[in-house]
């Protein structure tokens, strides 16, 4: 209801806003240059973008250029470290770590509207009109939020995606609702697709176009899932679907459908359903609701335009607007970036897989650790920046598990006492378990910020993967079949990373290896 009352009264939140812009009109909104930020402060990401300084949430417009440039637009309150007042940011990366802030690139018209999300897609054959003399020219479709209704417009670039002219003809589709939006399109075959939020009505709408101008409602799909109290920033995608077997030509399709507020843990969540697309109609497979994450900070996710790759928010609009990175001149990070697959894993049906994208550009020198982690414990591991650590577990099989057998890793800090400790439960008594825990913090508590999480499996993990980035702690279980992201406020900086492992069988093996985080930012 919190952020029902929000969004139905956002003429409420933008008058505010309207206020302090007028009380502070001394500090306009920059155009044409980036805006500087610091990124000094103890909490902030080493490799997980955030925003020069202001306010960040959802990831927009995501493309990848013909040079290999990757485009990171995102939801953006340059004015205050709350949400409000929004715009699209924006960065580029050569390898979706490396980020370089580039100027605002889209502006809402006057200080009542708000540029809120949506996507953006290259238009190569100029279906749009648009493009007189390249094969480059990005598009973006966004929704305009203003004081009565949110309607989808459209914007054109003509110098790859750094600054947008808005189309003449706009709005492209107006259906007189304060409570639509967040279009993400795509091509299929002959025409492009968007998806777009009934948010109040559980509903996704699916639309098609020949030039991203003229859209015709096509279906719906209603009412699946877990409805939470909105439907938001639904994603549309054809992804490769890798048998353990072997890995097939075969594609899938899944559609993403965040909630908020309402998600099982609270707050926000996404959510994803793989099926069949034929261009205009979604058909999930089953009946089953699956979550993309058992984290509480992974929030409306987007795929880059023809690319299976993705990054999601990592906040929760529970506490996004209190969490004390506020001290540091901004707030919200991104997750890492996931090169994603489907499996067919059998009785439980597809499943997302959402690996870590190749880290390698980010590990700086590899730390000391021993390489069999079984029985024995690897404490004391320091670093500075960040940590990043993997490990391959090897199991005997037709084994009863001890009742303690387990897998742990902690972080901590050098004087304050507080970790983040998480881990994995072997036992055959109860399913194979992975485990967060970042109750031992003490930069920042709220009734909303829960301690604990976890996720069982059929079968024993494989492979963890986990990093953790200031205050940004993500874990990948069998290279992102199962993945927990968590945002967390140490009074003091993490230093040291502990990892052991106790009453595993005879016959097991862990292979263990960490790397120090680069700092991109220095
Ligand atoms: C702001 O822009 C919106 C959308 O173009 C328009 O409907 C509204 O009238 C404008 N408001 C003011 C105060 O100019
Ligand atoms: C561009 O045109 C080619 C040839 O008709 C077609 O195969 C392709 O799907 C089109 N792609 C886009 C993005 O318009
Ligand atoms: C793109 O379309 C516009 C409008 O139809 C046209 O004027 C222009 O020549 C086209 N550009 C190219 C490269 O085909
Ligand atoms: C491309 O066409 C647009 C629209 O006509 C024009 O504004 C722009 O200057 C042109 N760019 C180049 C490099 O010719
Ligand atoms: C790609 O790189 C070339 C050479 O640096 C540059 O001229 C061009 O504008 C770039 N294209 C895009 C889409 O950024
Ligand atoms: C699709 O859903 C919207 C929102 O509930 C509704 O207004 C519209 O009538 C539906 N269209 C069809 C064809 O069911
Ligand atoms: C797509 O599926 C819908 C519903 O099953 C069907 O009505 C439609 O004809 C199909 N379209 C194509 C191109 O197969
Ligand atoms: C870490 O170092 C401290 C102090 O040297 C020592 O007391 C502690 O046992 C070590 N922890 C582990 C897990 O090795
Ligand atoms: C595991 O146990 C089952 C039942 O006893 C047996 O059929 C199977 O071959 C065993 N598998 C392995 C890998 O030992
Ligand atoms: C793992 O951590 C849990 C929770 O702190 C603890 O109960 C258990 O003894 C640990 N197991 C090992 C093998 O370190
Ligand atoms: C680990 O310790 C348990 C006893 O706690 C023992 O039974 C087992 O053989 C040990 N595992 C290995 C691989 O040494
Ligand atoms: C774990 O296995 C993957 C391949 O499956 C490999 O790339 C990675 O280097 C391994 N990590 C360790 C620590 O052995």
């Amino acid at each position: 209801m919190w952020t029902r009352s929000l969004l139905l009264s956002s003429a409420a939140l933008f008058s505010l806003d309207w206020v302090s812009a007028q009380s502070s009109s001394a500090a306009p909104v920059p155009t044409g240059v980036p805006i500087q930020g610091d990124y000094t402060g103890p909490l902030r990401p080493r490799v997980h973008y955030s925003p020069p300084k202001g306010f960040m949430n959802d990831p927009n417009g995501l493309f990848k250029d013909n040079n290999g440039t990757w485009h990171l637009y995102y939801q953006y309150n340059p004015t205050d470290v709350v949400a409000g007042n929004q715009h699209w940011g924006h960065a580029t990366s050569p390898d979706l770590y490396d980020w370089t802030n580039q100027p605002i690139a889209l502006f809402p018209p006057n200080s009542s509207t708000g540029v809120f999300s949506g996507s953006a897609v290259v238009d190569s054959n100029n279906t749009s009109g648009f493009f007189q003399n390249t094969t480059e020219g990005v598009v973006a479709i966004y929704t305009l939020n203003t004081p009565t209704k949110q309607v989808q417009e459209i914007a054109y670039s003509y110098d790859g995606g750094y600054t947008f002219t808005p189309y003449s003809g706009n709005p492209v589709i107006d259906v007189g609702s304060n409570q639509f939006r967040d279009p993400k399109v795509i091509w299929y075959d002959d025409h492009w697709v968007m998806v777009i939020a009934y948010a109040a009505e559980y509903v996704i709408g699916i639309y098609t176009s020949p030039n991203l101008k003229d859209w015709t409602h096509a279906s719906n799909v209603s009412h699946v899932g877990f409805l939470g109290i909105q439907y938001e920033c639904p994603n549309l995608v054809k992804l490769p679907v890798k048998n353990s077997s072997s890995d097939t030509a075969e594609d899938g399709w899944v559609l993403t459908i965040s909630i908020n507020p309402g998600a099982p843990l609270g707050g926000s969540i996404t959510q994803y359903f793989p099926g069949t697309f034929n261009g205009t109609h979604f058909n999930p497979y089953d009946g089953a609701t699956r979550l993309s994450n058992f984290g509480k900070d992974d929030y409306a996710g987007q795929f880059f335009y023809d690319e299976p790759v993705s990054i999601g928010w990592a906040s929760n609009w529970e506490y996004t607007n209190i969490v004390p990175t506020a001290s540091e001149g901004w707030r919200s990070s991104m997750t890492l970036p996931r090169n994603n697959y489907l499996v067919d894993s059998g009785a439980r049906g597809y499943q997302l897989v959402q690996e870590i994208y190749d880290v390698s550009p980010v590990l700086s020198n590899q730390l000391n650790t021993s390489n069999n982690l079984v029985n024995s414990t690897v404490g004391n591991i320091t670093f500075n920046n960040g940590v990043y650590f993997d490990m391959n577990i090897t199991l005997p099989s037709n084994v009863t598990f001890a009742a303690t057998a387990a897998i742990n890793f902690t972080v901590s800090t050098s004087s304050s006492r507080e970790s983040v400790r998480g881990g994995y439960i072997l036992s055959s008594s109860t399913p194979y378990t992975i485990w967060l825990d970042r109750g031992q913090t003490n930069g920042f508590d709220s009734p909303f910020f829960t301690d604990k999480f976890s996720e069982s499996q059929l079968r024993p993990a494989k492979r963890i993967q986990g990093m953790i980035d200031r205050s940004v702690f993500e874990v990948y279980v069998d290279n992102g079949a199962v993945v927990g992201t968590m945002d967390v406020y140490p009074a003091e900086p993490f230093t040291t990373l502990s990892v052991g492992s106790g009453d595993l069988p005879g016959g097991s093996e862990i292979s263990f290896a960490a790397w120090e985080l680069k700092d991109v930012w220095t």
